[in-house]
């Protein structure tokens, strides 16, 4: 089993990737650190928590920075509801958040097993450019850093930045600095990675999971306006994926630098392909194998589902 430790701030596609996480038989998740982004932090480890209550999972949830590194805290409630799961409440949780800061826990978590742990980020980067400010140590310690955020082609928040990125552009630029190799999965790959009517069929017979979970939030998630196309693209799961199943994922490798001067162009991921092999600081998934994907996750859930 692949360890797992996962930065993220539910957020509808990240409740969906934490199941995915859950669910699957090949990770072992070690730990869910929660980071203000799509809605304020407040909602975001509220949210953490209840989930890792109505999922069943067993592991520390800790809660990490509240605002970006530099910057006024930005939000996507329209994309996510003003608490974070479009209207869904899920119950109160038992579970108790940990006593530690995110900070700590990523690095308390990925020093007592170097070399073990991907650490897989799906919020703005706050937490883990702060975990590389305390302890530079964690390039050495991870297995491998994966980040749901960026694009080379283009943005969703606006033309030219992706959200994660733009919400803490300098906290990103701290993360593609590291003297580690990040894999970006960006808007070019999670687009490939929509949850269509056909996908969502798949997803009848997971019982309550599917009606008091996933059908609301993805009727929430799949109305707003960027989304009525082709149906949501469920982002943060992706990057779970990544880690399940490499395999499903072209890369390219690259150099990614964050821009974070720009009048129109701050949060920018500005990705050179043909940057020489010395500077490049990331991979970057460029073509997913849909169904391939879309099979784990309903595998995956019908285990959440089955408790
Ligand atoms: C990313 O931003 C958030 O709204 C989603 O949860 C995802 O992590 C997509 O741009
Ligand atoms: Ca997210």
């Amino acid at each position: 089993m692949k360890k797992i430790l996962i930065d993220c701030d539910p957020g509808i596609d990240d409740a969906l990737a934490l199941a995915l996480a859950h669910g699957s038989p090949e990770l072992d998740v070690v730990g869910v650190t929660t980071v203000g982004g799509n809605v304020e932090l407040e909602h975001t480890t509220d949210n953490a928590l209840r989930l890792h209550d109505y999922y069943g999972m067993d592991v520390p949830v800790a809660r990490g920075a509240g605002r970006p590194l530099v910057r006024e805290l930005r939000t996507a409630g329209d994309v996510h509801g003003n608490t974070g799961l479009g209207g869904v409440v899920l119950p109160e949780p038992k579970s108790e958040l940990s006593g530690r800061h995110a900070v700590d826990f990523i690095i308390d978590t990925l020093a007592a097993a170097p070399g073990e742990i991907s650490l897989v980020a799906v919020g703005p980067l706050t937490n883990i450019a702060l975990a590389l400010r305390k302890e530079p140590r964690i390039v050495e310690w991870v297995r491998e850093f994966v980040i749901m955020g960026g694009s080379y082609t283009r943005g969703n928040t606006n033309p030219a930045a992706e959200f994660n990125i733009l919400a803490d552009p300098e906290g990103a630029a701290v993360a593609f600095n590291a003297s580690w190799r990040t894999v970006m999965i960006g808007l070019d790959l999670t687009y490939q990675a929509r949850a269509n009517a056909a996908v969502r069929e798949r997803f009848a017979g997971l019982g309550r999971l599917e009606s008091e979970l996933i059908t609301p939030c993805l009727d929430f998630y799949g109305s707003h306006i960027s989304y009525q196309d082709e149906g949501p693209a469920i982002h943060d799961a992706c990057a779970v994926a990544y880690v399940i199943d490499p395999g499903l994922f072209e890369t390219v490798p690259a150099r990614v630098d964050v821009e974070t001067q720009g009048r129109f162009t701050s949060g920018m991921t500005v990705t050179d392909f043909r940057a020489p092999a010395d500077v490049h600081n990331a991979d970057v998934a460029t073509t997913l194998d849909s169904e391939g994907f879309w099979d784990l996750v309903t595998d995956a859930y019908r285990n959440v589902a089955a408790g």
